[in-house]
């Protein structure tokens, strides 16, 4: 797969990621970002999520030697149905670029985007999206 964007890079750089953290990618295709992440928080892991069957077959075949090493996983859901598997660890971080359901476009999936975020989180998880320099924090109202 090619270089990370600068766009993508700048994103990246900007999450606060720490070794061993538990990252959630919400509509992540075609995986650019979350390899990255993968490799900065060394033995944590990143499940990324997209609504689109084209979009997860892409992750699933440009980060392929992730997934085998099984640092990164990736699951076909819309955010706004997205719930933990009853054997899943909540998530520390949660990160969304250019998905409608969160950046504003559609406010009122965001709201119901935004409490399944919150639901997956641990109790100090924070979700980040674009829109800010380059992300903003979404406050989860907790
Ligand atoms: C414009 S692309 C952005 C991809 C990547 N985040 C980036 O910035 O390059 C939006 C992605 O989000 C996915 N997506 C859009 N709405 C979604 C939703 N409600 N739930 C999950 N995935 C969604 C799309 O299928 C697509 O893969």
């Amino acid at each position: 797969m090619a270089k990370l964007s600068p766009r993508l890079a700048a994103v990246v750089d900007a999450l606060p990621l720490r070794p061993g953290m538990r990252v959630l990618e919400i509509g992540g295709a075609p995986g650019a970002a979350a390899r990255v992440v993968a490799r900065r928080i060394g033995h944590g892991h990143i499940l990324v999520i997209d609504r689109s069957a084209t979009g997860i077959a892409q992750i699933r075949r440009n980060a392929a030697d992730e997934i085998a090493a099984g640092r990164l996983s990736v699951r076909q859901v819309a955010v706004e149905d997205f719930e933990l598997l009853t054997s899943e660890e909540p998530f520390d971080l949660a990160f969304a670029i250019r998905v409608g359901a969160l950046d504003g476009r559609h406010p009122r999936a965001g709201v119901l985007a935004t409490r399944r975020i919150a639901a997956a989180l641990t109790p100090a998880g924070r979700l980040f999206v674009d829109g800010g320099d380059p992300l903003r924090e979404i406050d989860l109202a907790r």
